[in-house]
């Protein structure tokens, strides 16, 4: 007994002394219109790989609408770049407070944005950033970043491999015709699964939630794929154009709503895959479409061009977050 005793300790000390924790806590400091350091972390001697587990920010209005960069293992482009209010899966810089997932949330009337989504690293990890271009002074900022060294990652059963990244893919007020395809991420080789996805759209009327989701699980999948939704409001888990209103749920929320005017109305979702991962094998495309349409029969998402549009989609404007890890 004493000898296992002995190795027990053994064993949790080795552990103790790899999961090193490292992070930066900065309160009431500035923000700057120019790139503004926030962390720089490069892995202990001995260490083979580090985490991101956490981020926090709060302070003036102005810091919703700046941009965060993380940029791994010494990139000169950052591969990780956002706002708070997409990084939480709020459009239209959402201000409704207060909700929190495991993952996402905003926990004060300004701001109180978090996110927990793990940003895997091999060397090092840099986090900056910069306040809109239309902003001429400092602004205060409180912000909180934390990761893990050795610390590894899984969902439900599979290990995301040592070497695995996390991607952002992005879209920003791009317009699309009605019936457009919109991929939201285009991947053309390697491994991975999507992690989590938000939606914000500005639309003439809600028709645009007729579209469906399909994946391409490997690049060159032909359509229809693999049909993910059988249209947009399902595939963040509601039905009939969100009629029980706005839900912050654990795996997905309706997180935006606002009639603009007659004509003009704003829309934003997120969806977390943790629980239901959608892997590939061969590069990835995942596409929504801007409204959609039915064959001669009246069923949905199986056709790719001509058929019969459901209700007047119009032009949408879309901005979109895809976050995807890939190996
Ligand atoms: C997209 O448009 C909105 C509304 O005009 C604006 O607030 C936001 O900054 C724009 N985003 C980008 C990335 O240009
Ligand atoms: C919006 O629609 C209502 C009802 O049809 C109408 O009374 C109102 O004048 C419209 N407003 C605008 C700004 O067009």
């Amino acid at each position: 007994m004493h000898v296992w005793f002995l190795l027990l300790v053994c064993v949790l000390t080795t552990i103790a002394q790899d999961l090193n924790t490292f992070g930066i806590g900065l309160s009431s400091q500035w923000l700057y219109p120019t790139e503004t350091e926030i962390l720089t972390h490069t892995l202990a001697p001995g260490s083979n790989f580090g985490v991101l587990t956490h981020f926090w920010t709060t302070g003036d209005p102005a810091i919703d609408q700046s941009t965060f960069s993380y940029y791994i293992d010494g990139e000169s482009e950052p591969s990780i770049q956002f706002v708070t209010y997409m990084l939480a899966g709020a459009g239209f810089n959402d201000q409704t407070s207060p909700w929190g997932t495991k993952w996402i949330g905003k926990g004060a009337q300004s701001g109180g944005w978090y996110n927990n989504f793990r940003v895997p690293f091999q060397k090092s990890i840099r986090v900056t950033g910069k306040l809109p271009s239309t902003v001429m002074d400092k602004k205060i900022i409180w912000i909180i970043v934390r990761g893990t060294e050795n610390l590894p990652t899984s969902f439900h059963g599979f290990q995301l491999p040592s070497n695995a990244r996390l991607t952002l893919q992005k879209i920003e007020n791009q317009t699309y015709d009605p019936l457009a395809w919109v991929r939201v991420v285009d991947i053309p080789t390697g491994h991975g699964l999507l992690l989590s996805h938000t939606l914000a759209v500005s639309s003439g009327n809600l028709n645009f939630l007729e579209g469906c989701y399909h994946a391409y699980t490997s690049h060159e999948q032909q359509f229809p794929g693999l049909i993910v939704s059988t249209g947009t409001e399902d595939y963040f888990d509601s039905a009939f154009y969100f009629n029980a209103g706005q839900f912050h749920f654990e795996v997905s929320g309706y997180s935006h709503f606002r009639q603009v005017s007659n004509n003009s109305l704003e829309w934003s979702a997120y969806r977390m895959h943790d629980l239901d991962p959608i892997f590939f094998t061969n590069g990835f495309r995942f596409e929504w479409r801007n409204g959609d349409v039915v064959d001669d029969r009246g069923f949905k998402c199986i056709v790719d061009q001509g058929g019969h549009v459901v209700g007047s989609p119009t032009q949408s404007i879309v901005t979109s977050y895809a976050w995807v890890y890939v190996w």
